[in-house]
């Protein structure tokens, strides 16, 4: 699915069926490298593009790179080389208000996101930091909650509800933010199997570009028709999910290991 290439003028037809023409990629990362203070350095030039619309996974064995890249995309570490764009916005200083609405990430631990005596306030919070008042964010409240399933749970404490609610009530503090792109690190882990799969219909019923850092391989596989490998600091594989999953060579040298008795060549392809 190579670009049309005219030598002189570069690409000159998109072949992406679906893509909206003059849309800029959701997410466009060039040569982002990063070393911490300590002198540990965990990116070394990654590269890549996430058009909008589309759910792409994020694999790669411990130690790879992956938090760190994803605490870039929305300027919570800055200082490497590279850039980052979303929507065609530079993530720098001088946009970081807006670049914080627009790129909505879910943390691993629920528990750091929520924070308010109920569900609501907390879903409120982001939007009435942003100036949203009145009906408009009561509307906006409902519309997010609505979203994840929890419209009956506004006026709960969070610490009430049970974890697979609280990382859904987490989506909503997000969602309720309109983000141009969903980055969910882990978004499986410790959720229970009805939990697991009510996150995944969720999931699959939003309008939104999502990037998901995930070590469950068959939820990527569920859930994202494109997948790429960060290991040691780099892009290893960047491809449709299906076929990654199936390359044993490939999960092998990235330490990917799949469940036992798995086979990604026997689900259907998401979409
Ligand atoms: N605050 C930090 N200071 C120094 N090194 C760090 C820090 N955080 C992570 N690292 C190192 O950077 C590398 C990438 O870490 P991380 O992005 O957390 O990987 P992943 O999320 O893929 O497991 C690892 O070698 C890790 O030990
Ligand atoms: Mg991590």
């Amino acid at each position: 699915m190579d670009p049309v290439t005219d030598p002189l003028t570069g690409p000159v037809a998109d072949p992406a069926p679906d893509a909206v023409p003059n849309t800029p990629a959701s997410l466009d990362v060039r040569g982002l490298a990063f070393a911490y203070p300590d002198g540990h350095q965990a990116l070394f030039g990654v590269d890549f593009s996430v058009a909008r619309g589309e759910r792409v996974a994020l694999l790669g064995p411990n130690g790879a790179g992956k938090t760190t890249l994803v605490l870039h995309l929305n300027g919570i570490l800055t200082g490497g080389t590279g850039t980052v764009t979303v929507a065609g916005l530079p993530v720098d200083k001088r946009n970081m208000a807006e670049i914080r609405r627009r790129v909505g990430i879910v943390f691993q631990d629920p528990d750091d996101q929520l924070f308010m005596p109920t569900v609501r306030e907390d879903v409120a919070f982001g939007p009435a930091a942003a100036g949203v008042k009145g009906a408009e964010l009561e509307a906006c409240v409902e519309r997010a909650l609505t979203l994840v399933g929890m419209a009956e749970f506004g006026n709960r404490p969070p610490h009430h509800l049970s974890f697979g609610q609280r990382r859904r009530v987490a989506v909503a503090t997000v969602l309720a933010m309109e983000p141009e792109i969903l980055v969910l690190d882990e978004p499986s882990s410790n959720l229970d199997p009805a939990s697991r799969r009510e996150l995944a219909d969720i999931l699959r019923s939003l309008d939104v570009t999502v990037l998901m850092v995930t070590h469950d391989l068959p939820y990527a596989l569920e859930l994202c028709p494109r997948a790429l490998i960060l290991s040691d600091g780099v892009i290893a594989a960047d491809g449709p999910t299906a076929a990654l999953l199936s390359d044993d060579e490939l999960m092998r040298a990235h330490r990917l290991e799949l469940p036992f008795g798995f086979d990604p060549r026997s689900v259907p392809a998401s979409g």
